[in-house]
């Protein structure tokens, strides 16, 4: 970015790819974390006089305009973060979208509406993509440029993320090239102990990234529901935990890749086996020897807790991703936030990976600004950390 600033961007028209994909209640916006995350680089465009275009998504439509799926609120936050009015064009490049860009100001901004309204955004037939990054190359005109900034699809072949990258001067923007920096020294040499702790629903969503790691950490940790499925290949019994079956090999081989590895893979000693799955659910301490076959374990015990801030307390380098139990329900929230006051309270370079992890710090009021780093990219982020050539990042490079 500091060198499209360089060369100077007055009047000229700059679109921007962010990540603006907020979670919403009906129209609230209930976590606005990436909206926040977008706006060194919005208002260091703006304040350089720029016609600031961005293109975003929200949600997954299905290829046509679903008002359920409008960036309408991201327009609204937008403008009140950036203190400047957010113009919502009602279509992604249509003559709403031209007709906004074309009577745009100097320093103001264009938000595209949901880019994924349009089928050619995420199509596989990179001929169909490329059709809409023309169009998108030409609402910011000869003069115009691309600035990567959503960090959080840079792992998506899209038409708003990687063709048109290809058809302007493109720069990395402060979020993406943050992101990338940081994500960097984790992939590259650690400073050691290094120390992930992952939760988290599914294992199926984190099989590349442990298989990585278990080439890269001293110590894994692991809690939330993807727990069960470790601790039942271990030979425990789950009662009605979740439970990933057709994940049992696989785990069973990081099991034993961790073991010839030296790596000390850490999993639940004990749990919160509630009788349902529900807020109000009577719920008991138990360790994992012990789980009840009627209950479900949602959230990481006391036992664990200590356990998981005792490894991490001599931490040099910590990445976490994923709660440690159902978060979203006060009883069984404890051990995500004691697992996040451990991080802060080692003296670890702490990175959390984006999506529900990062969502939980600011659910359960930590301090954001004491972590090191919070990623804005879940699946982004995860991928990085995977090895993955990112296609947003790499075509910024290439
Ligand atoms: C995310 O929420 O991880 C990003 O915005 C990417 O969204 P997607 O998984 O729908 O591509």
């Amino acid at each position: 970015l500091d060198d499209l600033l360089s060369d100077g961007v007055r009047g000229r028209r700059v679109l921007v790819r962010a990540d603006l994909n907020v979670p919403l209640d009906g129209t609230t916006i209930t976590d606005d974390g990436r909206v926040r995350a977008s706006l060194p680089t919005l208002k260091a465009l703006t304040e350089a006089g720029a016609r600031v275009v961005v293109a975003a998504h929200l949600g997954r439509p299905k290829g046509e305009h679903d008002a359920r799926y409008s960036l309408g609120p991201v327009a609204a936050r937008l403008g009140e973060l950036l203190g400047a009015p957010v113009t919502l064009a009602s279509d992604v490049v249509g003559s709403s979208a031209r007709t906004t860009v074309g009577a745009q100001d100097e320093g103001s901004v264009v938000l595209l509406e949901n880019v994924r309204f349009d089928p050619r955004e995420t199509s596989k037939d990179g001929a169909e993509r490329g059709e809409l990054a023309d169009e998108l190359a030409a609402l910011v005109g000869r003069d115009g440029a691309f600035v990567s900034d959503g960090f959080g699809v840079v792992h998506r072949k899209q038409a708003s993320v990687y063709d048109v990258a290809h058809r302007l001067p493109r720069y990395a923007g402060r979020l993406v090239l943050a992101e990338v920096e940081v994500l960097r020294t984790l992939t590259g040499d650690p400073k050691r102990p290094y120390v992930v702790v992952l939760g988290g629903a599914k294992v199926s969503d984190k099989l590349g990234v442990i298989a990585n790691l278990l080439t890269k950490v001293d110590r894994l940790l692991i809690g939330g529901g993807m727990a069960y499925t470790f601790l039942k290949a271990k030979g425990y019994e789950v009662g009605k935990s979740l439970l990933q079956s057709d994940q049992l090999d696989q785990v069973a081989g990081f099991l034993a890749e961790a073991e010839k590895r030296g790596v000390e893979l850490v999993l639940p000693v004990d749990v919160l086996a509630a009788t349902e799955f529900a807020a109000d659910a009577p719920h008991e301490v138990v360790a994992v020897d012990a789980i009840p076959a009627d209950r479900q374990g949602l959230d990481i015990g006391p036992d664990t807790r200590k356990l998981f801030a005792d490894k991490l307390a001599d931490a040099a380098t910590v990445f976490w991703n994923g709660p440690m139990g159902v978060f979203e329900f006060a009883a069984f929230a404890g051990g995500t936030r004691a697992v996040a006051e451990a991080i802060l309270a080692s003296p670890a370079f702490s990175v959390v990976g984006g999506g529900d992890s990062a969502a939980a710090v600011r659910a359960l009021g930590l301090p954001e600004d004491r972590f090191s780093h919070i990623s804005t990219g879940g699946g982004a982020s995860l991928e990085f950390l995977e090895g993955k050539d990112l296609p947003g990042v790499t075509v910024l490079e290439s």
